[in-house]
């Protein structure tokens, strides 16, 4: 039967002092050959006793209060039933007195003594670790993982951290040698006895501290070299994963945030453990040595010393609320003025175009005054903060001093360790300070590298796994049946059954309004996607069987926006080669692609820098580099996405001459909206929708009547201004049109519609026979 909260609460403390009673009269009775032992035996029936009589309430989790859970009600029994015999354990080590507490467990004060230390540990442990937060519950597996993670990232130095550990521990030990022996010295200086005690302490400490500051000097080298060794590790790891996840997570995650990952958090990461890290163990190795030192001079002192600190840790938390808020408040209000920066300098060509300097500035300047606003506040805050935080350190300094000049006058200690004991006791508070303003930031640094973490691991889902790189290709491409849609957008299919071929030495256009799928097809040649159903085949096997860099070689794609990178114009060309191209081959690519003349006349020719995404060259410039780019590595299968959109008729009948004919064996794919482009493709597939609409030489689909002869239409149609007249008859445009419908088929001759001429002419320059048009404005 379920009981409420009240009955154990009652019950379970009423049978504790029961329990403790009967402990205490037991001792009496059979601990007298063994105290101790017998002491800890007892204390742990009393454990027992306790868990049964909790158990036996059977409360559940739903039961409790939600800032207490059953592992803690737990721990709380633990710790309560062993606190004393653990007191007294230490108390006989340490020479202090312990018969009182041994036997006298049951007294009222021993009992309540056991019951505040116990609830301020758990005062404490509430505070620092809130029921529910992040670092119990998910996290805490997550963040233990991740941990190990990191551990295991430092095993290739262990060596290095062996040397480093025992650095830490000599040089700490060093520490303590200026308050030991000024303890020591203020001795003498009492009682003047042995003269040799003054100078003997001075060379002592001496020496001990410049020992200490060397090993020091030689921890801090050693940990450095080694945290940075790791942080490059970890860095070129994390790129190195990233490069390898498939394109849909790009489309998924913002850039921002990926480099953010691989700089930001690496960076975060690395500092915190290098410099944050470093100091943890150094204060923690130190507080670890004062507390034995402060022991082994007064127990009681240093009890009070440690329960005051604590007191006065958890006072700042509560006066430095509002602090704390403020100064979040000053971050999102710098955030803002930040934002008015980045998008005035990203967007410098519209301000500027629309003359807008001054309001961006005025804009900048008043989220500045909000923030200069909060400053003063903050300052104030501070201020506040800060001489709470003095007032109550000074608080305790004073009751330090007044306990320990009791003691001292009581004759329990001498002045020279109590001189000592105030020296280790401020050196503690720094040390605890210091923990726990740093431990915050190897948590973070633990949270950082989580993130990192959780790059590295990730596998992608579009592995580079197939092994085939055949010495002869034949370059024959098939999509069969092939369906695909975006993850990003999982229920819009963007291709529907796509089917078509790419022959050997065959030129196919992919033709279709803007947004029919085109570019998706050649995104999932380019195995940036894998589709949803069907396939597409490379000389009969599916693509993804191919060597990732063997595939990428023979199969080479200009994109619609071509991206240079900022470097020079010849290292774009020869961008991925495993080798250096001779001077020959680059030009060679170059002229292929008409661009080594427009090179030479740059001023430092192929060593000129193309600037940040090729800023610094022009569209069509880019263009002929990217197409020299793929050239270059002698693909099999060509794929020219809007790739000429750029260039002047000119310069796009002399590129494409070149690609065509200057390999017999190779498949080209070429995407284009301009008739010049398309009409000389060998064949042609209409793409609609997502869907094969139509497919076959220029001539045959024009005969058809279909989606390619409507295409040609719109494209012939052009566009101009409506007459007030043509507006007021609809009837008369649509005869104009259908006039120039029939005059479509009819070229070498000028023609005039909807306020622009066409002028078509015959061009042979290509070996076949084309047209180029040139429209211009009538
Ligand atoms: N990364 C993406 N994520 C989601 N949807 C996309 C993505 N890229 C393209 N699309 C969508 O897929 C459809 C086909 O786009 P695609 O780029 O293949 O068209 P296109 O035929 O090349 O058009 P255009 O002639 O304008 O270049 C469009 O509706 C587009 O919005
Ligand atoms: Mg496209």
């Amino acid at each position: 039967m379920k009981m409420t909260l009240t009955v154990p609460l009652i019950s379970v403390p009423l049978l504790d002092v029961i329990a403790t009673w009967t402990l205490s009269l037991a001792m009496y009775r059979w601990g007298l050959a063994e105290p101790v032992l017998a002491l800890w035996l007892l204390s742990l029936l009393r454990v027992g006793l306790l868990a049964a009589s909790l158990q036996a309430c059977s409360l559940s989790r739903s039961e409790l209060p939600a800032w207490l859970q059953p592992t803690d009600l737990s721990w709380m029994l633990v710790m309560s039933g062993l606190l004393t015999p653990a007191y007294v354990s230490l108390a006989m080590a340490t020479g202090l007195p312990s018969t009182e507490m041994l036997y006298g467990l049951h007294n009222w004060s021993a009992l309540a003594l056991n019951y505040a230390s116990t609830g301020l540990v758990f005062l404490l442990r509430w505070h620092f670790f809130p029921p529910g937060s992040k670092g119990q519950s998910t996290g805490e597996a997550g963040t233990k993982a991740t941990v190990s993670r990191l551990l295991a990232c430092m095993r290739p130095d262990i060596g290095r951290f062996l040397l480093v550990a025992l650095f830490l521990v000599l040089s700490s030990l060093g520490e303590m040698a200026i308050p030991y022996y000024t303890g020591r010295m203020t001795d003498w200086v009492m009682n003047e006895d042995d003269p040799s005690a003054f100078t003997n302490s001075i060379i002592a400490m001496s020496l001990i501290t410049s020992a200490s500051a060397l090993t020091e000097f030689f921890c801090d080298c050693v940990y450095n070299v080694t945290m940075t060794g790791i942080h490059t590790r970890i860095q070129s790891s994390v790129f190195r994963s990233v490069v390898r996840h498939e394109i849909a997570f790009f489309d998924t995650v913002h850039t921002g945030d990926i480099t953010s990952r691989i700089t930001t958090d690496t960076n975060t990461m690395s500092e915190s453990l290098t410099e944050k890290l470093s100091l943890l163990m150094w204060y923690l190795m130190r507080a670890v040595f004062l507390l034995v030192f402060m022991v082994k001079l007064s127990f009681k002192v240093t009890l009070f010393s440690i329960i005051g600190m604590f007191i006065i840790s958890i006072i700042p938390k509560y006066t430095g609320r509002y602090y704390q808020k403020l100064a979040v408040e000053v971050q999102e209000s710098l955030a803002k003025a930040n934002d008015v920066a980045m998008e005035t300098f990203t967007s410098m060509k519209t301000v500027r175009s629309f003359a807008n300097e001054d309001g961006q500035s005025r804009r900048y300047s008043d989220r500045l005054e909000d923030t200069y606003r909060l400053n003063k506040k903050e300052a104030a805050a501070y201020a506040g903060f800060m001489w709470t935080n003095s007032l109550s350190d000074l608080v305790l300094k004073v009751s330090l001093l007044y306990i320990g000049g009791c003691l001292v006058s009581g004759g329990s200690v001498s002045s020279g360790n109590l001189v000592s004991l105030i020296f280790y006791q401020l050196q503690f508070t720094t040390a605890i300070e210091v923990l726990i303003s740093v431990y915050p930031n190897v948590k973070k640094a633990v949270g950082a590298s989580e993130k990192v973490f959780e790059y590295m691991d990730r596998p992608p889902a579009l592995a580079t796994l197939g092994t085939l790189a055949p010495p002869c290709l034949r370059a024959h491409v098939e999509f069969r049946n092939v369906t695909f849609s975006y993850p990003k957008r999982p229920d819009t299919p963007v291709l529907k059954n796509v089917s078509f071929e790419l022959k050997c030495g065959k030129v196919t256009a992919l033709v279709g309004p803007c947004g029919g799928g085109k570019t998706t097809c050649v995104n999932l040649l380019e195995r940036f996607y894998q589709p949803q159903s069907g396939e597409i085949l490379l000389d009969g096997r599916p693509i993804e069987q191919y060597e990732h860099k063997y595939y990428h070689n023979k199969v080479a794609l200009v994109s619609q926006e071509p991206m240079l990178f900022a470097r020079s114009v010849e290292r774009n060309i020869a961008y991925g080669l495993d080798r250096e191209p001779q001077q020959t081959v680059l030009e060679e690519a170059a002229t292929c692609a008409d661009a080594h003349c427009f090179i030479t006349a740059l001023q430092e020719q192929y060593k000129t820098d193309a600037g940040e995404k090729g800023k610094q060259l022009s569209g069509g410039q880019k263009q002929r580099v990217a197409i020299a780019r793929a050239l270059i590595r002698q693909p099999l299968v060509v794929i020219l996405d809007d790739a000429t959109s750029c260039l002047d008729g000119v310069t796009e009948n002399t590129v494409l001459q070149s690609v065509y004919n200057g390999n017999r064996e190779r498949a080209v794919l070429v995407i284009a909206h301009r008739l010049s482009t398309i009409e000389r493709a060998d064949h042609i597939v209409v793409l609609e929708a997502g869907t094969v609409v139509e497919e076959g030489t220029h001539q045959d689909l024009q005969n058809k009547g279909g989606c390619y002869q409507r295409l040609l239409q719109k494209h012939f149609q052009g566009f101009g201004k409506r007459t007030t007249e043509e507006q007021a008859e609809p009837v008369r445009s649509q005869a104009l049109r259908s006039q120039y419908r029939q005059a479509n088929g009819d070229r070498d001759r000028d023609r005039e519609t909807d306020g622009l001429s066409v002028h078509i002419q015959t061009d042979k320059d290509l070996g076949r026979e084309t047209d180029r048009q040139t429209m211009t404005p009538h």
